[in-house]
């Protein structure tokens, strides 16, 4: 038996040089938004210091260990949830490449491929929902679109299920997760990739998305119409300031308010080229102070399943044994969008 280099310490044991490998369940309490790095900077120490953290866990592979060797609190780490995330999500972003990569080819996009890997990123929210909550945080510099539509999928099946909608359903919402952005693969790599802002033309071009998307998967037989709808509306807001069409309120499905708040969540907390990361009590401050953008019942219902504290200001409060009708509010037309 390997002798594990996993080590959990108290977070006044850390110093620059350590490897941090993870936060165990304390995740949402990290100030950082990449779950495993080194820690160079001492500004990075001081925000850990000060951080509600108690414990993480270190690598001593890959860096430094503590100072104090007779430090009683330290201990081998063997729950490795990181590791199974990690394990996930590298299986799933090699999944998600292909299915890209076949999406953008001629023989355009198998079902049966995104079944697959709804598989793979559903049975994980059923069964380690602690571990997939660190999807959004494991994602590495070169498949960042790949990345982003596993942790919208994952994050998305983990909210489905908080909002106790039918298995079926969930099923069809990961789908749609999985192929919001799908009509990225029609923006020039100059656009997507670019490390500045974007200009008024290539904002013009990067709106075009949803639509791209949508003619992608329109191709696609025996697709629901919920994941083109999806990824029509994603970027819809209820206050008609979204695109591209500027639907308003009962215009914009259900299913498309529930990515839209999964899409964002990742976004804020992912870090980008152009952008470091925010945590996630950070993301859900900012998306709250969003008049107009989402669907405020349904922003409250997603802050209760990741246990992240929302201003409350014009919220509601959350019931518990609600049904999709009265929990959601959703219109007669909304709920028409989730039979199948
Ligand atoms: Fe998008």
């Amino acid at each position: 038996m390997t002798k594990s280099t996993l080590l959990e310490i108290d977070k006044n044991e850390a110093c620059l040089g350590m490897f941090i490998h993870g936060f165990g369940k304390q995740w949402l309490s990290s100030p950082f938004a990449l779950s495993q790095f080194k820690l160079n900077s001492p500004a990075e120490l001081k925000a850990l210091r000060e951080s509600s953290v108690g414990t993480l866990v270190i690598d001593l592979s890959k860096g430094v260990g503590p100072a104090n060797a007779a430090s009683a609190i330290r201990k081998p780490y063997h729950n490795l949830p990181l590791d199974t995330g990690a394990a996930a999500m590298a299986q799933a972003t090699g999944m998600v490449r292909s299915l890209f990569s076949n999406a953008a080819s001629p023989a355009g996009i198998d079902r049966q491929q995104v079944d697959a890997v709804v598989d793979v990123v559903d049975r994980l929210v059923y069964t380690r929902p602690t571990t997939i909550l660190n999807l959004t945080k494991l994602k590495t510099k070169d498949e960042t679109s790949f990345q982003h539509s596993i942790a919208v999928c994952a994050l998305v099946g983990l909210f489905a299920r908080h909002l106790k909608l039918e298995a079926k359903l969930i099923r069809i919402l990961c789908a749609s997760a999985l192929l919001h952005d799908i009509g990225k693969l029609r923006i020039p790599t100059a656009i997507l990739a670019k490390k500045g802002m974007l200009t008024g033309d290539e904002i013009a071009v990067m709106q075009t998305h949803p639509r791209k998307g949508y003619e992608i998967l329109a191709r696609v037989t025996g697709l629901p119409d919920m994941v083109g709808k999806v990824c029509l509306q994603h970027h819809e807001k209820l206050d008609g300031s979204g695109y591209p069409t500027g639907f308003k309120q009962d215009e914009i499905g259900a299913a498309a308010r529930i990515v839209a708040i999964c899409d964002v969540f990742d976004a804020l907390t992912s870090v980008r080229p152009y952008k470091a990361g925010s945590t996630p009590q950070a993301a859900a401050a900012m998306m709250a102070t969003w008049d107009g953008h989402f669907d405020k019942m349904l922003l409250e219902r997603f802050f209760d399943c990741l246990g992240l504290e929302g201003p409350g200001k014009g919220m509601v409060t959350n019931g518990s044994a609600q049904t999709a009708d009265d929990t959601l509010g959703l219109s007669q037309a909304d709920l028409d969008d989730f039979q199948f």
